[in-house]
């Protein structure tokens, strides 16, 4: 029966996934039917705290954090989904990601596989974000996406615009040339003291603020390009703290954050749309920690509305780092026959079109 449901798409897939590249420790039972990703278990423990002190993430910390976490973090995944028995495969994100990171759940996994005899995927974690809304989940925007899609993956580590014909056909249409959406967030938050991760504080702040209040100008203006830039934002920022100091707190903190998530949703929803219409796509993708931000999600639908195309965004516990995401690609990559064993080894850096070519390849 395993051996059939790895080759044949028709019957149900299940899969335990670990996930370690930056600084949460998950794992998730998955199992994969025609119609999506079912999660039988989704548990996910955050190190957020052991970093919030230092402004951001501290890979040795983080390292250690997964070490503690991830065999419990298993189990508890395991035993939610109903045993062992259930599991038919496993996935591990093996890249990209903080190498120190990664190593621990790649450890972990192989480990699992040999003392259980299941077969073993690496999964490129940017395409795990990417396929984030075939989980059937609820509160998700859009139900299952249809082929061609364009994507808008947005992180802490990344940002780029693809078009993905297939689950395996995945091409980069544009990316960030500095800093990611994720990070333009977390260093405004930092330069105003606001914590880390920044997202999710200026996403609350901007709700109640102004975001005409403060003019920051729109990066890479141009109708066609899709490539982003960020880190003019962050120098914009600190000319005008540095002009009429930080605010403190009320609405001077509200406008600040509503301006500034404002130009970082324009700029992600302009280059969204700009894709689908150079594409010709029916369909978007929104994906990755950014995409949990309430202001991107309604500037989005908006504009998707209005332009006629269809928008697809899994919940926000589904597109901040979680591996139920890693199990759905996983089960993409094992049907698609790709195997990993022993050497299966952690990578820093993976574009997630080379992941897509070697699957199809397989
Ligand atoms: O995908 P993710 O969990 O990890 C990476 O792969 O990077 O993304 C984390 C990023 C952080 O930069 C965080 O500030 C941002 O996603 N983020 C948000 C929100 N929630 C998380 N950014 C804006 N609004 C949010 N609500
Ligand atoms: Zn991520």
């Amino acid at each position: 029966m395993r051996d059939r449901a790895l080759s044949d798409p028709s019957l149900p897939l299940t899969v335990l996934a670990i996930e370690s590249s930056c600084d949460e420790t998950a794992a998730s039972v998955v199992r994969v039917e025609p119609d999506g990703g079912h999660v039988l278990s989704d548990v996910i423990w955050s190190q957020i705290a052991e970093h919030a002190p230092y402004g951001g993430v501290v890979p040795e910390i983080a390292s250690r954090a997964h070490l503690r976490a991830v065999v419990p973090v298993v189990r508890e995944a395991v035993e939610t989904a109903g045993g062992w028995s259930v599991v038919d495969a496993l996935a591990v994100t093996s890249g990209p990601g903080l190498v120190g990171a990664l190593l621990v759940g790649v450890q972990a996994a192989k480990a699992i596989a040999y003392a259980r005899k299941l077969p073993l995927v690496g999964v490129n974690h940017l395409a795990g974000h990417m396929l984030a809304p075939f989980l059937v989940r609820e509160q998700a925007i859009g139900a299952r996406p249809e082929f061609p899609f364009v994507a808008l993956l947005a992180s802490g580590g990344h940002t780029a615009l693809y078009r993905c014909d297939s689950p395996t056909a995945i091409r980069e249409l544009g990316a960030t040339r500095d800093d990611a959406a994720g990070e333009a967030f977390d260093k405004v938050a930092k330069l105003v003291g606001l914590g880390y991760p920044g997202g999710p504080v200026i996403d609350r702040l901007a709700a109640k603020g102004n975001a005409d209040a403060v003019k920051f100008t729109q990066p890479m203006r141009g109708r066609d390009n899709l490539e982003f830039s960020f880190s003019g934002l962050k120098t914009a920022v600190n000319v005008h703290v540095a002009r009429n100091g930080i605010p403190t707190e009320g609405r001077g903190l509200e406008d600040l954050a509503a301006s500034v998530q404002k130009t970082i949703v324009d700029n992600l929803v302009r280059k969204l749309l700009a894709a689908a219409r150079r594409e010709g796509v029916a369909h978007v993708v929104i994906s990755g920690g950014v995409a949990a931000n309430r202001g991107l999600r309604a500037a989005a639908l908006e504009g998707c509305r209005a332009m006629g195309v269809t928008l697809h965004v899994p919940p926000a516990r589904s597109c901040t780092d979680n591996a139920a995401m890693i199990a759905y690609a996983g089960a993409v990559a094992l049907r698609a026959g790709v195997r990993d064993g022993m050497g299966l080894n952690a990578r820093a850096t993976w574009p997630v079109a080379e992941w897509a070519a070697a699957a199809q390849a397989s």
